[in-house]
């Protein structure tokens, strides 16, 4: 039994956990729905990940050149490498630009073209005619700080329709009933040590990606999957975790972004040689092939001798041959990191990056109502009741086995907005709730217990660091079977010294250790799943490259991974579920597999 708290109740009809992109579009379109929605979120609602979203948002506007959503969802489609399921991309692709006039509508600072519409920059993988003609200009841009802009503008909509936020509360674990419902979450609200139970009609976890899992991420610090791992902890599964996607330009050290608008910009990538070599790669698209593709080129230049530098350890991004007007205009930001982190000014210099840890394609399994999934008496698609999943912790799936880039904006806010929608739909405002459970706060508060006294003799840091090195060194951008048979080996090791974890503060105000120690545990979880899951992958897809296993097996693999964890025994559960390799309408057809070039 826990230590006893007092525990503070509220009751809502919507509440959603973390307020990044979907977190928000969601709590707004709840909320505007007369539904009582509340938010909780660990940072200051503007200071979500998505703030620091770069290059654009995909729709296919048809602002600058001809396009059509349907060309956009081909393009996803061969982007996941086929993993992806047909209904839900459509519903991505066609519901892309309504989803971007709402949010124009609503005040988000897009730039804008010589007539007034909004501005479109080319991005890998984005293409014309389903591939056959050149790139498409389809992801709309604030300059290079489009998740900023968007938000500003989520946040203050928010606001307005009198959405309640809860604002440094950390989310602790769901309240799962006897039959499987989902009633609510405990929170833990940090400045002043209180526990909160919020019971409601749906809970909708918007949590971000476990990007932290790694040593050098893209990833903010708070991207430690919190969402992911009070979904293992209730006893359901995770979605093709071993796909992670590695950003072909993180500055080189830092691991900071530089926006793929770079390259979208006219940016190109050398090797020591001066050599364009994307053009070997890549003879179409070139750099704006799609990240996998990239990243993977990056990665064999440099293990070929080919990186730049003194240790030949990295690669030249160059956009010195831009008009600096341009780069001002388009690139602030890019312009500020690269002289911040790298000391370069890329009007005059290359820019050393690296590919580095971007983004989960896996996550918790939905539909694309947001709907949680989980795999119950041989229905692989049985949806959990009360729950829901948005954004990168969420795996819908849209992308499969490898994301374009501009198509996460997209997802956030595409599926925010159909969470918002469903709400609205199966819920009554104000609906009588039963009383909950008894035990409802008890796997929360034993938690806390158990990581708020634990006086073992490794500190959290030390652990994360262990963890972290073992995922960049084992579970990279290229994988055999034996690196990650040790990675397995290694990861596990990491997770069994939990119990020797030693916390030095027991108090519960603006305790960063227990904070610190409660998001490893999140973490250390989905970094095994991710290790299980590859080492399980006997083939290659998009951003899972097994050298030991070179091509993609239709055969055998074209179905998603679901992952269980028993997060006290320490054991990975896996099974499968089928790819929907059906569409949502008959507008459009099925999209039969084939070898994917760039
Ligand atoms: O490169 C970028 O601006 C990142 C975009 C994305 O991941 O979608």
């Amino acid at each position: 039994m826990p230590a006893t708290y007092p525990i503070q109740d509220h009751t809502y009809d919507v509440v959603v956990v973390g307020a990044g992109g979907a977190g928000l579009r969601a709590v707004l379109g709840s909320s505007s729905a007369g539904l009582r929605t509340a938010c909780l979120t660990k940072v200051f609602p503007t200071r979500s990940h998505t703030v620091a979203a770069q290059g654009g948002m995909s729709a296919a506007l048809g602002n600058m050149s001809e396009d059509r959503w349907q060309w956009h969802m081909f393009d996803t489609i061969k982007g996941s490498d086929w993993l992806g399921d047909q209904d839900a991309i459509e519903y991505l692709c066609r519901n892309a630009p309504a989803a971007v006039y709402e949010l124009e509508h609503w005040g988000v600072p897009f730039s804008r073209t010589e007539e007034g519409k909004i501005y479109q920059r080319p991005f890998g993988g984005m293409t014309t005619e389903y591939g056959e003609g050149g790139a498409a200009q389809r992801t709309c841009a604030a300059a290079d700080r489009t998740g900023h802009a968007i938000l500003h503008t989520l946040y203050g909509q928010c606001v307005k329709h009198s959405s309640e936020f809860f604002i440094e509360y950390f989310a602790l674990d769901l309240i799962m009933d006897s039959e499987g419902r989902c009633r609510g979450v405990i929170a833990l609200k940090m400045d002043d040590g209180t526990i909160h139970r919020f019971r409601a009609q749906t809970t909708v976890l918007a949590t971000g990606g476990y990007g932290r899992a790694y040593f050098s991420a893209t990833s903010a610090h708070t991207c430690t999957g919190d969402g992911g791992g009070m979904v293992l902890r209730a006893g359901l599964p995770l979605q093709d975790m071993e796909f992670v996607q590695f950003h072909p330009s993180g500055i080189y050290g830092s691991g900071c972004l530089i926006t793929e608008g770079a390259r979208g910009e006219g940016g190109y990538l050398t090797n020591s040689e001066n050599e364009r070599f994307m053009e070997r790669y890549a003879p179409h698209a070139k750099d704006l092939a799609s990240r996998d593709v990239v990243s993977r080129a990056m990665t064999i230049e440099i293990r070929e001798g080919r990186g730049v530098g003194r240790q030949k350890d990295h690669i030249h991004l160059h956009l010195e041959h831009i008009d600096p007007a341009v780069l001002h205009e388009r690139l602030p930001g890019i312009s500020e990191s690269a002289k911040i982190f790298a000391g370069v000014d890329i009007t005059r210099e290359p820019i050393p990056v690296l590919p580095t840890v971007h983004y989960n394609m896996g996550g918790i399994p939905t539909n694309y109502h947001g709907e949680v999934l989980t795999k119950k008496n041989g229905d692989p698609d049985f949806v959990v009741p009360g729950l829901m999943a948005l954004g990168e912790g969420a795996c819908v799936s849209v992308h499969g086995a490898n994301r374009l880039g501009s198509n996460s904006l997209t997802d956030l806010i595409v599926f925010g907005r159909a969470a918002g929608q469903r709400c609205a739909e199966i819920l009554k405002p104000g609906a009588a709730q039963p009383d909950l459970p008894a035990d409802s706060a008890d796997l929360a508060l034993s938690r806390l217990d158990r990581f708020r006294y634990a006086s073992g003799s490794t500190p959290t840091a030390q652990l994360r660091l262990d963890m972290q090195k073992v995922m960049q060194s084992n579970c990279a951008v290229f994988r055999t079977g034996d690196i990650l048979a040790e990675g397995k080996e290694l990861i596990h090791k990491v997770w069994a010294a939990r119990d020797d974890i030693s916390v030095s503060d027991r108090s519960l105000v603006w305790n960063s250790d227990l904070i610190e120690t409660l998001e490893f545990d999140n973490l250390i979880a989905q970094a095994t799943v991710t290790v299980e899951s590859a080492l399980n992958r006997t083939e290659s897809r998009g951003a899972h490259a097994r050298e030991d296993f070179p091509d993609r097996d239709d055969g055998e693999w074209m179905k998603h991974t679901l992952s269980w964890a028993d997060t006290e025994k320490r054991e990975v559960h896996i099974d499968y579920r089928p790819v929907h390799s059906y569409t949502l309408t008959d507008d459009v057809e099925y999209i039969a597999p084939k070898k994917r070039v760039y």
